[in-house]
């Protein structure tokens, strides 16, 4: 570990980030979000910051193939291969025409931790009934209340899927 900088606030550590299948060494500050160093630092503005809480999703990534939500997490704590939108972008291109075909938005600004999560539920295997999809979306968060046309896109998803 790699301490460097004069007062505490300027420390900063090398780490290592794998996002979207590049590597990426960075010195990092110990309170540095995963989020602000994939949006700051990396150029990968897909990911979008809304409550800042924990709360709305629209932050959601893949780490380590799970989604979780990259305003909570300290970019130094992550070592497991980080996925964004912007790298989900073909695999979840079939999503994102459903989403389109649905109406699933509408300012968009939610959109994408909406698709990174359901590219996460596709991979386990969708939920069949409507309630088991909503429920395993309802961490993320519509302000535009789009889920009619969410929930939509991912029964059509599934309904290729099956048939
Ligand atoms: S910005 Fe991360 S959950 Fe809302
Ligand atoms: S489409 Fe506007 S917040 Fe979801």
């Amino acid at each position: 570990m790699n301490l460097s900088g004069g007062g505490m606030s300027q420390k900063t550590v090398s780490h290592t980030l794998r996002v979207n299948g590049s590597t990426h060494v960075l010195e990092l500050r110990p309170a540095e979000r995963l989020i602000d160093v994939l949006r700051d630092r990396l150029g990968l503005i897909g990911t979008k910051e809304g409550c800042r809480m924990g709360e709305c999703g629209s932050c959601t990534v893949l780490v380590g193939g799970r989604p979780m939500l990259s305003c909570l997490i300290l970019a130094l704590r992550v070592t497991d291969a980080v996925e964004t939108i912007e790298g989900l972008a073909a695999e979840s291109r079939p999503l994102r025409e459903a989403f389109a075909d649905a109406g699933a938005f509408q300012c968009g600004f939610c959109t994408p931790g909406q698709i990174v999560r359901a590219v996460a539920l596709l991979r386990e295997g969708l939920p069949l009934d409507e309630h088991g999809l909503r429920r395993e979306m309802s961490g993320n968060i519509c302000r535009c209340t789009g889920y009619m046309g969410i929930i939509a896109a991912l029964r059509r998803i599934q309904a290729l899927k099956i048939g």
